[in-house]
């Protein structure tokens, strides 16, 4: 959708939609939808253009199950306990569901993103990887997908490689569950933008000014 002076109003629409769903329905994915979420993800920017994101697609049960147990054991091992001293109770009760209820478990697609550490130097190569999985997120979201951007499986990146058959320069990144949402995701908290902003300098508040006021009155 094209809006005055190319404001895409659908991309903010689907930018505040996107959230971490934790809950997914019976319900299969197309693999014609996961090469367009996919795609989508490809083209986002990365160091040198060095596109390092590896995607492995996985849906095999056997697979699946295996991730999870080590998804859950990284959340009990001690992942849990961290958590449980900064997260809300409502945020940390979401997580437990995801992980130790079960609701990760029925995303009937998983995508490992992973760093091939050949096509970056390794201070770039790490962040070259988010905005792939960020863009991924955001097109599983227009299609109507459910998905969540999750890492704490990468407590245990050898044994995911292992299971995966990662060659050792392949680190992986995330785990991202991937299905129909089991019920409405209900709207993002977020604190305003304006509390993370600043004019020219920290500690200056940013207030939306008239082109007059920001620009001494010049026409
Ligand atoms: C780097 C990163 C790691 C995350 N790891 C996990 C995770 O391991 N498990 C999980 O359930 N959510 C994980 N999340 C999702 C966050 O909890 C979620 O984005 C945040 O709470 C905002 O909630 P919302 O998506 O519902 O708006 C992660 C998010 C980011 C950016």
């Amino acid at each position: 959708m094209s809006g005055p002076q190319g404001v895409k109003s659908g991309l903010f629409d689907v930018v505040r939609s996107q959230r971490a769903c934790r809950d997914f329905a019976d319900r299969s994915v197309d693999d014609e939808d996961i090469a367009r979420v996919l795609e989508a993800a490809t083209y986002a920017p990365s160091a040198e253009n060095g596109q390092p994101w590896v995607f492995v697609v996985v849906r095999d049960d056997a697979t699946r199950a295996q991730i999870h147990d080590l998804t859950l054991r990284a959340w009990q091992d001690g992942a849990r306990a961290g958590a449980a001293q900064r997260l809300d109770a409502s945020l940390l009760a979401d997580v437990d569901h995801g992980i130790a209820g079960g609701g990760y478990r029925a995303a009937p697609v998983l995508v490992v993103v992973a760093a091939d550490t050949e096509r970056g130097f390794p201070s770039t190569v790490g962040s070259s990887i988010f905005p792939a999985t960020q863009n991924l997120l955001l097109a599983a979201t227009a299609l109507g997908l459910g998905s969540a951007l999750t890492t704490i499986t990468t407590a245990f990146a050898e044994e995911l490689r292992e299971l995966l058959g990662l060659p050792v320069h392949v680190a992986p990144q995330a785990v991202v569950p991937l299905g129909y949402p089991a019920r409405p995701l209900g709207l993002s908290r977020r604190e305003p933008f304006a509390e993370h902003t600043h004019r020219d300098r920290f500690g200056n508040p940013w207030e939306r000014l008239s082109s007059s006021d920001r620009d001494g009155g010049a026409a």
